[in-house]
């Protein structure tokens, strides 16, 4: 048998191993929630004062861009059922709703000088209906839907769009902040950057987008820090995501492969934050390539001793969005002369065949790969207080019976259970999504709500899929199986 043969042959037989569901009861002050986010759900693109975003405008001057030519003007339209879905919730029971605020529909200009009323009653009228619900907000102020205005000026390759974004966030924490009590200042930094400078100038535009999103994370956290703590008494965190990268061998070089990849995807923003400064393996690697490739100097920019400590400790909780895992190699050669992110990490990944696949191509089924990913979190970030801001699972929408859905929670939740066997402090767990929403570049062709939206219906009208009934049961009894030990 070839090496991968018998390493495909032991992770099978991990994941048989594990397929025994989890039955220990989840802690009782253990939190569950959904999420969505405003660009994906709301709608009413451009009404009662709304500005546009990037999201408005990309979709509007580029519809191919989009499968379907489909945009979110209306999507769930959510700013007029807001009431049903906080109804939908109720009914799964859970402790909190992840929701992000749209910048454009409190300042339609991206400042502060004008601020849309309609958009902050809005968000006061949804806030108001969870909390008389018993449900907590957790609140994202940025999930990627930038003020076109500031786009114009330059986007997150611009210092003065950090300014922007510090007023902003102060703005949200003195309007939301006595009753939002959880706050995330960012949703994913690693994927808005590539979209927002990776074309124009890669291996470059992407790193300074990355570098002012630090920065405007850690300004935030400390204006809530020292202007709104002591009234207020919330949390505040950004939520970080990554897949799990798995070695595809026992050699050294693909180990150090695999923890490479896990550096430079998460450990580029989280090292920041919850160690400091960037890690040492991506200061050192762009350095070297960057001189190699005739600049005279890193293409990462670098913080002043300062900064590293101003970064340093912004966060109450950490948020952290998985999904999946992919088999990591070390790249045998990797070319020197066009700066680019991928040549710096330097590893190839892939997802082998026999791993259960879904409708979303880069998705298929690790549930183990959630708990080796949680227990590398304990030990690179000294054990942090951690929140699954997202997870879930695709499908086509062809079927209300999801069972897909049913086994992935099921699966993937054991493992965090076994993750906070293995000693890791998981507070909370959020399902991606709570209902079928406009997924980006694919849509409403993929789908990852418990419930299902009808985009042919006016009325959006929702129904729940099976896996309602399974997270509903989960979120009630905190256990997977039919009955749970202590
Ligand atoms: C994003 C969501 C997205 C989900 C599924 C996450 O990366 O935060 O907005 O819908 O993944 O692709």
């Amino acid at each position: 048998m070839s090496l991968r043969g018998f390493i495909f042959c032991c992770l099978f037989a991990i994941s048989i191993a594990q397929n025994e569901t989890n039955n220990k009861l989840f802690p009782e002050d253990f939190l569950f929630g959904a999420a969505t986010s405003a660009y994906q759900v709301e709608g009413a693109w451009n009404e009662d004062g709304k500005g546009e975003n990037i999201w408005d405008r990309y979709t509007h001057t580029h519809p191919e861009i989009v499968v379907n030519n489909d945009n979110g003007d209306v999507a769930c339209d959510s700013y007029h059922k807001y009431k049903e879905d906080v109804a939908m919730l109720k009914e799964l029971g859970v402790d909190f709703y992840r929701f992000s605020l749209s910048w454009s529909r409190i300042l339609p200009t991206g400042f502060v000088n004008k601020i849309n009323l309609p958009g902050v009653t809005y968000y006061k009228n949804l806030i108001k209906e969870l909390k008389d619900n018993g449900i907590e907000p957790l609140t994202t102020i940025f999930h990627w839907d930038l003020p076109q205005p500031l786009q114009d000026l330059g986007g997150w390759k611009s210092e003065f769009v950090v300014e922007a974004y510090v007023e902003y966030a102060r703005l949200c924490f003195e309007l939301f902040g006595d009753d939002v009590k959880y706050w995330l200042t960012f949703n994913e930094p690693k994927q808005i950057c590539p979209i927002v400078s990776g074309i124009l100038s890669p291996g470059i535009g992407e790193y300074i987008c990355g570098h002012h999103i630090l920065k405007a994370h850690a300004r935030a956290w400390h204006i809530y820090d020292q202007e709104f703590r002591a009234t207020q008494n919330g949390k505040v965190s950004i939520t970080i995501d990554s897949n799990w990268q798995e070695p595809a061998s026992d050699s050294d070089e693909d180990i150090a492969a695999a923890e490479r990849s896990l550096q430079f995807t998460y450990g580029w923003y989280a090292n920041a934050i919850y160690n400091s400064d960037y890690p040492e393996i991506m200061k050192t690697r762009i350095a070297e390539r960057s001189l190699a490739e005739g600049f005279n100097r890193s293409r990462l920019p670098s913080f002043t001793d300062e900064e590293i400590s101003y970064i340093s400790g912004t966060f109450d909780f950490m948020g952290t969005n998985m999904y999946t895992s992919y088999l990591v190699e070390a790249m045998d050669e990797v070319p020197i002369g066009d700066p680019n992110y991928n040549y710096d990490l330097g590893v190839k990944t892939y997802q082998p065949d026999d791993w259960e696949a879904c409708t979303a191509p880069w998705l298929r089924l690790t549930p183990w790969g959630i708990r080796k990913f949680l227990n590398w979190l304990k030990e690179t970030y000294n054990n942090p207080a951690i929140i699954i801001t997202e997870n879930g699972v695709v499908d086509d929408g062809s079927t209300l019976e999801d069972d897909q859905r049913v086994r992935y929670y099921r699966d993937y939740l054991s493992n965090v259970r076994s993750a906070i066997e293995d000693g890791v402090n998981v507070i909370g767990y959020t399902a991606w999504s709570l209902m079928d929403n406009f997924e980006w570049q694919y849509g409403y062709t993929q789908k990852y709500g418990l419930f299902h939206v009808d985009f042919d219906d006016i009325n959006r009208t929702r129904t729940p899929k099976t896996s309602v009934a399974y997270y509903k049961k989960v979120v009630e009894t905190h256990c997977l199986v039919d009955t749970c030990e202590e």
